[in-house]
Parts: C-alpha cells; sequence; structure tokens
C-alpha cells in the first residue's frame, strides 16, 4: 500500500485526480469503479474541472458503482444514485447508459444475482474510488465474522447508521440495509484510490497503518492485500 499524505483535503483531492486522470488519458475507455460518501467529493470535482477543460473525456468510459441503500427511490437525494448524478455524471460528458450502480427493490436476491451477473460482464475495472467506513468498513462491507465475497444484502450496523445520518433528517430515515458489491468484487481493480481525510478517519487510519493482520473485523486490512492500492490521506486524519 502506498500512502500519500497532503496538507490539506484540497491538495489531497488533486493528488487523487491527478492519478485517476492519469489513468484515463492512458486509456479513454477505461472502466471505472465509483463511491459515494464525502471522501470522494473533493476528487470528482477536480475531474469535472478536467473535462470541461478538455484535459479527460468519459466519452468512452464506464462506470460501475459499490452499493445502494435497499429501497430508496433514486431521485430520493440521500440515494446514492442521485449523489452520482449530482457530483459527477451530470457534469461530465459521460453516456448514462454507461453508468451503472446496484438497485433493490426489496431484501430479494433476485437484486444481487442481476448486480453479480453485470460485475461479471463487466470485468476488472481499471481503477476503483474507496472510502473507508469510520469501523473500517468497505463499501457497505461491515466487520463480523466473515465477509461476502460477491455483492450482498447488509445490514448496517448501529454505528454505520449513525455515520450516515448526518445526510439525512433524522437516524431514523436512514435505511436498515444496503446493497453492496462484496469484498472479491470492490477490489477487482487494477488500481485502487482509497480516500480516507478528517478527524473521524483518524482511527481507522491509525489501525489501517499499524497493522500486519488481514481480519474480517476489520475489512480495511484486506486492502493491505492488494498489489496496486493508494491511500490518499490528508493531516487530520493522521496526526494526532
Ligand atoms: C458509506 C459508504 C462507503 C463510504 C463510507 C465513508 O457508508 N457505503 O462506501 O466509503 O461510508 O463515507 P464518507 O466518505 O462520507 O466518510
Amino acid at each position: 500500500m502506498k500512502v500519500i499524505i497532503s496538507d490539506s483535503y484540497e491538495e489531497l483531492s488533486k493528488k487523487a485526480a491527478d492519478l485517476f486522470i492519469s489513468i484515463l488519458q492512458e486509456k479513454p475507455q477505461s472502466k471505472l469503479g465509483l463511491a459515494t460518501g464525502s471522501s470522494p467529493v473533493g476528487l470528482y470535482k477536480n475531474l469535472i474541472k478536467a473535462q470541461k477543460e478538455g484535459e479527460i473525456s468519459f466519452h468512452w468510459a464506464k462506470t460501475i458503482n459499490l452499493d445502494e441503500y435497499v429501497g430508496i427511490d433514486p431521485q430520493n437525494e440521500q440515494s446514492y444514485q442521485y449523489f452520482m448524478n449530482d457530483n459527477l455524471f451530470d457534469h461530465v460528458n459521460i453516456k448514462k447508459e454507461n453508468t451503472h450502480l446496484p438497485k433493490a427493490d426489496s431484501n430479494d436476491e433476485k437484486y444481487t444475482e442481476e448486480y453479480n451477473k453485470l460485475l461479471d460482464e463487466f470485468g476488472t475495472r481499471d481503477l476503483q474510488v474507496l472510502g473507508l467506513g469510520p469501523n473500517g468498513h468497505v463499501a457497505f462491507n461491515e466487520p463480523g465474522e466473515f465477509l461476502n465475497k460477491r455483492t450482498s444484502i447488509i445490514e448496517l450496523t448501529d454505528q454505520t447508521i449513525e455515520a450516515n445520518s448526518r445526510f439525512f433528517d433524522s437516524k431514523e430515515d436512514v435505511p436498515k440495509y444496503a446493497i453492496s458489491m462484496g469484498m472479491a468484487d470492490a477490489f477487482n481493480a487494477k488500481t485502487l484510490i482509497v480516500i480516507a481525510n478528517g478527524k473521524n478517519k483518524k482511527e481507522v487510519v491509525k489501525k489501517l497503518l499499524k497493522t500486519d493482520k488481514i481480519s474480517t473485523d476489520f475489512p480495511a486490512s484486506l486492502l493491505l492485500l492488494h498489489p496496486n492500492c493508494y491511500l490518499f490521506v490528508d493531516k487530520e486524519a493522521i496526526e494526532d
């Protein structure tokens, strides 16, 4: 794992964008794995700017996302579909039919099967953007006795509901389930671009940088197995 430390979130976002941009420039038909959450917002802003300035084009690119809440309307401002449109897709020259997010109206397994089929067709991505949960979760793969290999419907932990409630009117409004790629799918990319910024990521970053153990109790530790993983952190996430 290569650790890149920046003084500020702005600098971190610029550095992560530089790596993303170089991959897309080299291969305009790149298959891009994307993530939601506050961490990649700055990266996406830089990508929008780079596309507007003609540095990159999304015309030939395809995207696939990690996760989505179960039973949420895509028009709902808290849905990950809405987030992706609002933070990236609506502002760049990507063809909407080339963008993919999981969708599940209920806990029915047919939704996970559909997404796994899509992932199989999609194949290995050129890059995958990832954030980290404060408890070390990756996508919505929560710490536990085992981790899912492939897409699953996951019951969110109280800690994740709490962490994500900042985007909702109240904690009660946060959906209880999510559909999420499993660990094998989430890491099926040639390059991982992991972003962890701000004080509330200090514990998870500290643990990740210290550990030499791979554990399902700490899903982020599996990043240590990937041969080409870049961890972008800002000072706030690393300094005591
Ligand atoms: C959410 C998402 C993750 C994301 C994480 C961190 O629960 N499912 O994919 O990486 O939390 O979010 P944030 O970037 O807002 O801290």
